[in-house]
């Protein structure tokens, strides 16, 4: 019997005995966000006809689930011991019970008329710290509600940051006190013409508060110097002219929609045509402001500035805004992230994590720019767009998404890479983690987001969390593809609207 467990746990021994049968008379016992968490995934697996007690009064010789902390193992680890008897899930702290209620999720199985946990030994530990998934609100505006929904696709993997890409050329989408004209003036579009929106800083708060009860961090991103026409349309006296170079042209030519025009919004899929203007210091009080009020708004360790596709930019103007602006992010005491281009600055804050978004197979030398980051201790976060790009089309005919990344991404290919693999020299003690972003040029809802996202984050959650195919039986193609199957009973519970991929032999039931 095949297991639907994603990611594939560190260890696992299942000899197939007896089973853990769930009834309304088990009792989940022990710390009580646990015991909430879990009795609310038995309730929505089993469609509500198992509805286990919370009550930790005595239940006499009923079965119990426990869920306990042992401070005891590495950070974010746990535990399971299941058998005919009882279930216990050990966390080494409270984010690895929460891991643990969610690989126990996975193991709730239809067993004739009711359901069974399988008699299973799980020791379980992440292989990276850093999990994150990312979601542009800029070219389509996603609600709080759907931003939770998210939160909670992706937690249920085992992520823990979630990285919003809050600013674009389509629009601002966070209101800051500083610079309120950016909420007022930049942010009613996104692409396509669609309604814009923001966040209002109550918003972002719920935003935070609901990712750390599920044991994620925010990662805001402000995205800077290019991919700013939005800044325009507030402070025109911060921006550059559009620039018109071939490669624009060939966007606003194949995806339709009109080319940048300074001071009118934006609502193409162009890219690289606008920048902050970098010899003027107004520019560094604009940065100062945006940085400093997120920085006081965000509780996690990192502020994500961008640096992508500058390329209205020369290099020697681009090193000199990312030095500046990177030195900025360190003295407010936040640890910067930039895109992989940022590596090209020698003088980069050496705090600044690195993100990656080249081929698995890099190309144009997007691999030495990431080496800038591991060389100053600093880390890097894989992110390569032809496997993790959750917005890539599926397949030829899909009518969402884009193509851009060496052609539409299969569920194989999104699993079939390594991050120890992608860059010479990189080695997994050199990789702060991996992280899957969804860009929403073509993403409208929620729907859009399961659709493209569901079952390829599967296999960016194993490659974030899992051991390395030499260490686990598990991590195999074959494996994994059976594995997101037995899956899909519960994704279809959750209310997830995955893509019925034909490369996964899916279940029902
Ligand atoms: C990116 O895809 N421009 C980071």
């Amino acid at each position: 019997m095949t297991l639907a467990l994603v990611p594939a746990p560190a260890s696992i021994t299942s000899d197939g005995s007896a089973v853990f049968t769930l009834t309304d008379e088990v009792r989940l016992v022990g710390e009580a966000d646990a015991a909430a968490a879990l009795s609310a995934l038995i309730a929505a697996r089993t469609s509500g006809v198992i509805d286990p007690s919370t009550d930790s009064g005595s239940g006499g010789e009923s079965p119990v689930i426990a869920l306990r902390i042992t401070p005891a193992g590495t950070p974010e680890s746990y535990r399971i011991t299941a058998d005919a008897a009882s279930v216990v899930v050990t966390g080494a702290d409270a984010a690895g019970l929460f891991y643990g209620v969610q690989t126990l999720g996975q193991l709730v199985s239809r067993d004739g008329e009711g359901f069974s946990i399988p008699a299973v030994q799980i020791e379980d530990a992440p292989r990276f710290a850093y999990r994150g998934v990312m979601l542009d609100v800029a070219r389509h505006f996603h609600p709080v509600e759907t931003v939770k929904a998210y939160i909670d696709r992706a937690a249920s993997l085992k992520f823990n940051a979630l990285h919003l890409h809050l600013t674009d050329d389509q629009g601002w989408r966070i209101h800051l006190d500083s610079r309120p004209k950016l909420t007022e003036l930049a942010a009613a579009t996104g692409v396509g013409g669609d309604a814009g929106g923001f966040f209002s800083k109550a918003d972002y708060r719920e935003i935070v508060a609901y990712a750390a009860s599920r044991h994620m961090m925010v990662v805001p991103e402000v995205d800077l110097p290019g991919h700013t026409h939005a800044v325009g349309l507030a402070y025109p006296e911060l921006a550059e002219a559009p620039v018109l170079s071939p490669h624009l042209l060939e966007i606003v030519e194949s995806h339709g929609g009109a080319a940048p025009t300074a001071g009118e919004p934006y609502t193409g899929m162009g890219v690289g045509f606008s920048s902050l203007k970098i010899h003027d210091e107004a520019t560094y009080d604009f940065v100062a402001d945006v940085a400093g009020e997120l920085a006081a708004m965000t509780p996690g360790p990192y502020l994500h500035i961008g640096g992508d596709e500058a390329l209205g930019t020369t290099p020697e103007d681009f090193a000199l805004f990312i030095e500046r602006a990177t030195e900025i992010v360190a003295d407010l005491g936040k640890t910067p992230i930039t895109w992989h281009e940022a590596g090209a600055a020698v003088r980069i804050d050496p705090s600044t994590v690195g993100q990656y978004w080249g081929f698995v197979t890099p190309t144009d030398g997007m691999d030495e720019k990431a080496r800038t980051f591991v060389r100053n201790d600093a880390g890097l976060i894989l992110s390569p767009a032809d496997a993790v790009y959750l917005d890539m089309k599926h397949d030829a005919g899909s009518a969402l998404g884009l193509n851009w990344a060496n052609g539409p991404t299969s569920v194989e290919r999104a699993y079939s890479w390594d991050p120890a693999a992608v860059i010479d020299g990189v080695t997994d003690a050199d990789i702060l983690g991996v992280e899957a972003p969804m860009w929403t040029e073509t993403i409208r809802t929620l729907d859009d987001i399961d659709e493209m996202a569901f079952p390829r984050i599967a296999a960016a959650a194993e490659a974030a969390w899992s051991p390395p195919a030499a260490d686990s039986d598990l991590r195999t193609w074959e494996s994994f593809r059976s594995r997101v199957g037995a899956l899909g009973p519960l994704w279809s519970s959750l209310g997830i609207r995955y893509h019925p991929s034909a490369e996964i032999p899916w279940v029902s039931e």
